[in-house]
Formats: structure tokens, sequence, C-alpha cells
């Protein structure tokens, strides 16, 4: 173990995700207990430049482990997109004694992240993000919540849906990802998961898909639509000029973001927290916490956002199986 780093930051940024708190929780008590003292960075990269920045101490970070959100807040920074911004960043970093930061966000934060240890800030990233879409680890802190939000206000929405003998289509979030949808859809029985990975537009299909499932005498036809396929509402407005059946589209928003997180994103958002803090001590950077096989491993930030990501294969096959 290395000596050499005695102070850390941390920081949340970009979207936020149910999660973020646990993880905060465990870089400052982590940190404590291993002889560093650490610093919270209110408003992500934002907040580093504006030097919104504060010691956390463990009593600090009582009670938030079940809260949503994130208690650093968090904000997208466009200054620190350009090398100036980057160079500023990392001086603010030296002039508060900061030699490592813990980044919890989404790929783009972990750009942002290897920018600073190109400036010389020992720096690890934490996946972040509801979405599910960082390519290097199987788990990313958030998803777990977002997704049995979402499943919930689905099957909520199916109750009154089929009293109406209904279409509907639910828009769920993900960004340019399907991840959401497909775990959403599978789990409330959808009739149609849309995903940007493989949707093809094909509106005629999916219209007399939703004729076959009156023919079949269903009271409904739930259709989960990823956000990065747009055109919900138009969607819901051809199926019912086309089939008759009365149609409505729901965007579930971001009450996807909120709400307190799941027993799976605390603990997981622990172990990445604590793992961290580990690789600051050992003198480590530009590394990303991942999950692999269930296991906290790490691996370069660089190689880890070079990695693309798709929909599982299995998860493929039970939507083409159960599709009828
Ligand atoms: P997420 O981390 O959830 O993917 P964003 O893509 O909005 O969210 O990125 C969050 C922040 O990370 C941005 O507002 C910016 O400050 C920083 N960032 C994103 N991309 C870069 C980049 N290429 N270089 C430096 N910083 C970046
Ligand atoms: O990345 C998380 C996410 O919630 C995406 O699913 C969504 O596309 C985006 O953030 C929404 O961002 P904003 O909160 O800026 O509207």
């Amino acid at each position: 173990m290395s000596d050499q780093v005695k102070t850390i930051g941390v920081l949340t940024s970009g979207g936020d995700a149910p999660g973020m708190n646990a993880a905060i929780r465990a870089v400052v008590r982590a940190g404590y207990a291993r002889g560093m003292k650490v610093m919270g960075i209110e408003r992500g990269y934002a907040g580093l430049l504006n030097e919104e920045i504060r010691e956390m101490r463990p009593q600090d970070v009582s009670n938030i482990i079940e809260r949503g959100g994130t208690i650093l807040l968090t904000a997208r920074c466009k200054e620190f997109m350009e090398e100036a911004g980057q160079k500023k960043g990392a001086e603010i970093c030296r002039k508060y004694g900061i030699d490592g930061i813990v980044v919890i966000g989404g790929d783009g934060s972990y750009q942002g992240a290897i920018k600073l240890s190109e400036n010389g800030v020992n720096t690890i990233g934490i996946p972040g993000t509801i979405d599910l879409d960082i390519a290097c680890t199987e788990y990313t802190i958030g998803f777990d919540t977002a997704v049995n939000t979402a499943m919930e206000a689905i099957d909520r929405l199916r109750d009154t849906s089929s009293s109406h003998e209904r279409c509907s289509i639910v828009e769920v979030m993900g960004r340019h990802a399907g991840h959401i949808a497909i775990w959403a859809g599978l789990s409330t029985g959808a009739e149609d998961i849309l995903m940007p990975e493989d949707f093809d537009g094909n509106i005629d299909r999916i219209v007399e898909h939703v004729k076959e499932s009156r023919r079949l005498k269903k009271t409904h036809h739930l259709i989960i639509n990823a956000e990065g396929n747009k055109n919900s509402q138009e969607l819901a407005d051809r199926i019912e000029a086309e089939t008759g059946i009365s149609t409505r589209a729901t965007i579930l928003g971001h009450i996807q973001r909120g709400g307190s997180p799941t027993c799976r994103d605390r603990v997981t958002a622990t172990l990445m927290g604590v793992k961290a803090v580990d690789l600051l001590k050992e003198g480590k950077t530009n590394r990303a916490v991942c999950m692999r096989d269930g296991r906290i491993i790490d691996m370069d930030l660089g190689e880890a956002l070079a990695m693309q990501k798709s929909i599982d294969p299995e998860l493929l096959n039970a939507r083409a199986l159960l599709k009828r």
C-alpha cells in the first residue's frame, strides 16, 4: 500500500442514479478507515471548477444510504470538455491537496476522468447510470432501482389498459440503449419490446401484431418503446387509426431516476466505493471499477470506454420466443 495518497475527492456527474449516495458513503467511510482525508466536490466537474469543495467526515454520510439522488448534487459542465477547463480542474485539485478523485457517473463522466488523470490527478471511475450502457461492466449503479420502478408503473398501466381493452405504449429511459426497455418489457410480459439496437422502424408489423392480439381476444396489448426510438405518441396515433383500438402513449420519464435504491444498488455501490478507495490507496490511476461475473474488478479507463456493449443474447432470445 502506498502512503502517497493522503487526500481524496469524490464527485457525482451526469445524470443522477439511485445508489450514488451509497457509493459516496462508502468512499467517505472507507477513505477514513484507510487513513485518508475525503473531500466532497459538489455539482460534478462544474463544482470542481467553481471550487465547491468541502471536507466530508464519516458522520456527514449518516442516513444517506437509503436516499435516492445524490447529496453531492450533479451537473453537466461544458467548460470541462475543453483542455483549459481540464487543466484548471487539475490545478484546483492540487490547490486543495487532492491527490486522487473518485468520479461516479456514466461514460461521459469517464471521459472527463481520463482528462484529469492525464493532468496528473489519480482518477477512478465508478459506473453510476440507470442506463446500464457502460460496456466494461455488467452492472451500473441505479439500473436495478430504475427497472423496478418502471416495472411497477407498467403493472399499474396494464390494469387500466386491460379494463378499457386498450393498447398501451410505454416509453422508458435508456438514452441510446435498450437495456431498461428489455428488462422492463420481459418483467411485465409486454407484447412488443422496441429497442434502438434492433428496431427497424417497421410499424406495419406492430399494427398487425396488435390486430392479432385482438383476434386472440386479449384485453390489452402492451408495447415498451425505448426512448432512443422516440415517436411514442406517433406510434400510438397510427395504431389507433389503423386498428380502431383505443391506444395511449405514456412516457415514464424522470420518475425512473428517483426513489430509494434497491438492496442490489446499495450493496453494489458500497462494494464499488470500497474498491475505488483501495485502488487510490495503492496509487492507481485511470482505472474503471467494473463488475464481471459478479465480482468487482478494475480496468484501464481508456480500454473500458473503447468497448462496445450489446443487449444480452439470452434476453433477445427470450423476447423472440415469448412473443405471441
Ligand atoms: P454521463 O456521465 O451520465 O454519461 P454526460 O455525458 O452528460 O453524462 O457527461 C457528464 C459530464 O462529463 C459532462 O457534462 C462533461 O463535464 C464531462 N464530459 C463528458 N464528455 C467529456 C469529454 N469528452 N471530455 C471531458 N469531459 C467530458
Ligand atoms: O443517462 C440517464 C438518463 O436518465 C437517460 O436515460 C436519459 O436519456 C437522460 O439521462 C435524461 O437526461 P436529463 O435528465 O438531462 O433530461
